[in-house]
């Protein structure tokens, strides 16, 4: 049974440019990121690199047409790393880059075996996605209908490099919508039935590290936040490796259909599904990990002193407690949603999910997928 893997070397710097002068970069660099991110940070530095900025080639969650277009750009350049400066979107463009015959993604996707033909270095600027430390890219393939993840052991970052910096400029909704996304890393891949002593130390670390940042936000208001962003980057970090190895389960299963449909983003999405996942779990198998779970999520609101926990003795109701005073949840109405979603969501959910039901606490059936469905509208 494999215990742990950690592919990329992980690095971190205060600012950017201590990496930029650490790792030379210079003409053979090719920076994939956005102009936000590159303007109030990056311009300054005044490097010798080559930068493609993503929306550029098209909008939202990455796609074959888009990737194609970089391709036949970089192509013509003479590169020898890929420095990808993003959230989820970036990170995944960027391990498609790196590929040897990376002509077009169609190309890709026939292979039997994928290898690399440039470094790779990820700096991720969002605290949730974890996609530094994993070899996965999920590409829309509008050819095709449909989104299709790519996974190759060539498709692990050389260097994980988490830079603080980048999460001065991070606007609120997406700090909170990511960090409550890594947040359901950790603790999918915690009660994952493939969780391992070594997965579960990484879990844990970054419950501690996320749940405590949010009772100081509750405290304090959410601008503390900014304090505290070395630790949501190692947090997302820790969430990430855990997954990667751990797997996430039902609350990313069910929150497709609904990101699908209704263009909900990847994190609020989960964010919909994640106590009353929970709770199905706590009814069907009370005793078992769920229950350490509990207590873990009780003591660490005891621990930093979160008022809204007060007299209450379930720790569910202490996480929906809490993550309500980072980010309000709505019903899946508010995005549209109606009586006649539900059952092809759980119908969805079942026949294109397994990848990750299977790592459930415990079995889901339909009719209790379609319960948790029908709970949120
Ligand atoms: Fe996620």
């Amino acid at each position: 049974m494999k215990e742990l893997l950690i592919e990329p070397q992980i690095d971190s710097f205060d600012t950017f440019a201590e990496f930029a002068d650490e790792f030379s970069l210079g003409g053979k660099d090719l920076i994939l990121t956005n102009e936000y991110i590159y303007d109030p940070i990056m311009k300054k530095e005044d490097l010798d690199c080559s930068y493609i900025f993503q929306e550029n080639y098209g909008p939202g969650e990455p796609t074959d047409v888009m990737v194609d277009a970089i391709l036949r750009e970089i192509n013509e350049l003479d590169i020898k790393r890929v420095v990808a400066v993003g959230g989820g979107t970036i990170i995944d463009i960027a391990k498609i880059l790196v590929l040897e015959g990376a002509e077009n993604v169609d190309v890709l996707y026939d292979k039997k075996e994928l290898a690399k033909s440039k470094e790779l270095i990820i700096i991720p600027t969002t605290c949730g996605t974890g996609s530094e430390v994993t070899n996965i890219s999920i590409i829309n393939r509008t050819r095709k209908g449909t989104k299709m993840g790519l996974t190759s052991p060539a498709m692990f970052a050389d260097y994980a490099v988490l830079i603080p910096e980048f999460l001065k400029t991070l606007p609120y909704y997406v700090f909170a919508s990511s960090s409550i996304d890594a947040l359901i890393h950790a603790v999918e891949s915690y009660l994952s039935p493939i969780c391992t002593d070594y997965t579960e130390m990484f879990s844990v670390e970054a419950m501690k590290g996320i749940l405590s940042g949010y009772c100081r936000i509750a405290k304090t208001g959410e601008n503390v936040r900014f304090a505290d962003s070395k630790m949501y980057l190692k947090a997302s970090n820790y969430a990430g490796i855990a997954f990667g190895n751990s797997g996430c389960a039902a609350v990313h299963a069910m929150s497709y259909a609904l990101g699908a449909k209704y263009h909900v983003p990847h994190g609020e999405s989960n964010y919909q599904f994640f106590t009353d996942v929970l709770r199905k779990y706590q009814e069907k198998k009370p005793e078992g990990k769920i229950k350490k779970l509990n207590n873990l999520i009780r003591r660490i609101a005891d621990e930093n002193g979160f008022s809204g926990a007060a007299g209450i003795e379930d720790g569910i109701e202490i996480l929906e407690k809490l993550l309500a005073e980072v980010l309000t949840r709505k019903d899946m109405k508010d995005y549209g949603v109606t009586e006649a979603d539900i059952p092809v969501f759980a119908a969805s959910t079942v026949e294109n999910q397994q990848r990750l039901l299977k790592n459930n606490y415990v079995p889901l059936t339909q009719e209790e997928i379609q319960e948790i469905y029908q709970a949120r509208l």
